[in-house]
């Protein structure tokens, strides 16, 4: 059962009891589509900013949508192609703060004006998927989102391949 828990303002506190919430509701499930359909729900609830947050997982050349709370999104996005396949192709997170600057961002729901997307990475250092998440603000994420959510999803480490 969830417990509604409330997210600190400090960054630092944020992030460790995000870290701890996806733990919990993610960290101890061995079923990839259960644990990330539930981190999912974690970082919706945390980021109340965002209006899509969710899993693009890798695929062959393109990558597929995984679990989201969200509006629905595109399924497919090719290598190298939006700020997903930015992210992939490049090997390292996206921080947009204005999309319609972003040339090639992919948009699936018009109201989205910021992106954060974090690439998600193996025990071998390959690139398994990546995180998604929207904002209908802008610059609603920053580098140090970059790095709290970086660390907050190694807990998701166990699903590579
Ligand atoms: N904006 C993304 C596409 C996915 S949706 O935002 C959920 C992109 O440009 O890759």
């Amino acid at each position: 059962m969830y417990i509604d828990v409330e997210y600190p303002e400090n960054r630092g506190d944020f992030y460790k009891l995000l870290r701890e919430q996806l733990a919990l509701y993610a960290g101890g499930e061995s079923d990839r589509t259960a644990a990330l359909a539930n981190a999912s729900a974690v970082l919706k609830l945390a980021f109340p900013q965002a209006n899509w947050a969710g899993f693009y997982l890798t695929a062959g050349e393109e990558l597929i949508l995984g679990p989201f709370q969200g509006r629905p999104a595109v399924t497919r996005i090719p290598f190298g192609a939006g700020v997903c396949g930015a992210a992939w192709r490049e090997g390292r997170a996206q921080v947009v703060e204005d999309v319609s600057c972003f040339e090639g961002h992919i948009a699936c729901d018009c109201a989205s004006h910021s992106e954060i997307v974090i690439p998600l990475r193996g025990e071998d250092g390959t690139i398994w998927g990546v995180l998604d998440m929207d904002s209908a603000e802008f610059a609603a994420f920053d580098q140090e989102d970059e790095a709290g959510l970086t660390a907050s999803t190694e807990v998701l480490r166990r699903f590579a391949s």
